[in-house]
């Protein structure tokens, strides 16, 4: 979708569909003008009502006018924008074509736009792919802000690439195991690294990560006859701004049946998205050497299936990760410990000197928070509000969630360094972290659990709406290397 800006007196204004926010300031200023589109405003009650729509025919070149409620004064934030840009996207998908969206005042454009943006894009997105009559087309081909400045433009233009990129990170999760091989994803990374200069992949096969002494990973990926890869991109732009190098490590259990601590039935389906945060940190590679920013990136994404066999690791079963330490198996369906035990502790090896992990690591994650928020743990309170504040400005929602050393106690074996699991119900995520902590090596980890909001069994009540990958992450690291760079 492309983006354009113009002028708020828009004369000369072609579109297909006029879009007309109302937020507790009314009908926006430069839409007054539209026949009948305050007094159904009004008649409607749109301002108090975030997405409520309503279409108009007029007369004349456009061929919708689609009213949409922003929200009231205290509600209104980024988010309602997004939803409401969402509805309109609905309200007005078979006509397509170009969008015209009257900026309002209730936000400063340059984040109204980016949400209008994210709203239309996120929104619109259909996980209905594998229906024989499948339509991929955004419904719109070009944006117009009216009222808005030049500057905008490119700045929206960016939001544009991030939201395609969070996009393909949700066709990624929603893709069955069977399509979806920890290969096909090596082979996705290579496909991306391809298509952009100074982006470069690699992915280790088990005979390689084997002899790197990667016994944790390797646990985990016995049991399958997908072989597993662990995938490596790199980023190196010319020029360089400071001495952080990025580690973004991911987990990417293409399906997650629990091994032989095999999971419930109900539900199962959902663990094809259990390779979602590997998926974000890809395509959040992808979209970072896509705006080339200045900063240099690592991501290292652990690919694997955790499945049931006979040649399966089991409950007692003593692994080695590749710094030494040693864990003993009490649950195999805890395996994203396992395997972002070993990316981490290579990221690291590689140059990282700030990592950050994205993980469907904990159902209590899920429980606790929802489908809003992700948790951000860590070993660095600076870095993980970095991340939380990462989060909190692309709409990739994320809070903080404490660590101690003590939880660590809950791990302790009598047999290895630790153990994978604890059978007490309590503070799971932390227990998680905590585990994840003995291979970060030196230097400032966060870890973000996305098992709430990366994959959804049911819509949520916004702008993703639909059911499965919501592409979390890719805003959030978007945003994150913006920052770093700047
Ligand atoms: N992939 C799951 C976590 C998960 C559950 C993500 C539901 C999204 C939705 C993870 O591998 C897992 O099974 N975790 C276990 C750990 C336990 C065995 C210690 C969990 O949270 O129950
Ligand atoms: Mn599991
Ligand atoms: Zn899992």
């Amino acid at each position: 979708m492309k983006v354009e800006a113009q002028p708020a007196s828009n004369g000369a204004l072609e579109a297909d569909v006029i879009a007309v926010p109302v937020g507790p300031g009314g009908v926006p200023e430069s839409a007054r003008s539209l026949d009948g589109v305050t007094r159904v405003a009004e008649e409607e009650g749109l301002a108090e009502q975030v997405g409520k729509t309503a279409v108009l025919y007029p007369e004349g070149p456009a061929r919708r006018i689609v009213l949409v409620g922003l929200g009231a004064g205290d509600e209104l934030d980024a988010d309602t924008v997004r939803t409401a840009a969402a509805a309109v996207a609905e309200a007005a998908e078979r006509v397509g074509g170009t969008l015209a969206w009257h900026l309002d005042d209730s936000l400063p454009h340059a984040e109204q736009a980016r949400a209008v943006v994210d709203g239309v894009l996120l929104g619109s997105y259909d996980p209905g792919r594998w229906k024989s009559e499948a339509k991929d087309e955004p419904p719109f081909e070009r944006l117009v802000l009216v009222g808005g400045e030049d500057d905008l433009v490119d700045r929206t233009a960016r939001a544009a690439t991030i939201a395609d990129a969070a996009n393909r990170a949700r066709d990624l999760a929603n893709t069955g195991a069977n399509e979806l091989t920890p290969e096909r994803l090596a082979e996705h990374a290579s496909e991306l690294a391809a298509r952009h200069e100074h982006l470069t992949a690699e992915a280790l096969d088990p005979e390689e990560f084997t002899k790197l002494g990667m016994g944790a990973f390797a646990g985990v990926a016995q049991g399958s006859h997908n072989p597993a890869r662990m995938i490596v991109l790199r980023y190196e732009p010319p020029s360089p701004k400071g001495d952080v190098v990025l580690g973004l490590v991911g987990k990417a259990i293409t399906f997650d049946t629990g091994g032989i601590s095999i999971k419930p039935a109900l539900y199962m389906e959902d663990m094809k998205g259990d390779m979602s945060g590997g998926g974000a940190v890809i395509e959040g590679i992808g979209v970072i050497a896509e705006l080339g920013l200045p900063l240099r990136t690592l991501a290292v994404v652990a690919a694997s299936e955790n499945a049931v066999g006979g040649g399966a690791f089991r409950p007692g079963d003593v692994l080695t990760a590749m710094n030494g330490k040693t864990i003993e198996i009490t649950n195999t369906d805890a395996e994203g410990r396992l395997v972002l035990a070993d990316a981490l502790h290579y990221a690291r090896e590689l140059g990282a000197t700030h990592l950050v992990d994205f993980a469907t690591l904990t159902g209590a994650m899920n429980r606790a928070f929802g489908d809003l928020y992700a948790g951000v743990m860590g070993n660095d309170d600076e870095w993980r509000d970095q991340i939380v504040a990462a989060g909190e400005e692309s709409g990739d929602h994320a809070w903080p969630w404490p660590m101690h050393r003590r939880y660590r106690g809950l791990i302790d074996s009598a047999f290895a360094d630790m153990k994978n699991s604890s059978v007490r119900g309590q503070a799971q995520p932390t227990y998680a972290a905590s585990f994840l902590q003995e291979f970060v090596g030196e230097g400032p980890w966060a870890h973000v659990d996305v098992a709430g909001t990366a994959f959804f069994t049911w819509g949520r009540n916004d702008y993703l709406s639909q059911k499965g990958g919501t592409g979390y992450g890719v805003r959030l690291i978007a945003e994150l290397a913006t920052r770093l760079s700047a």
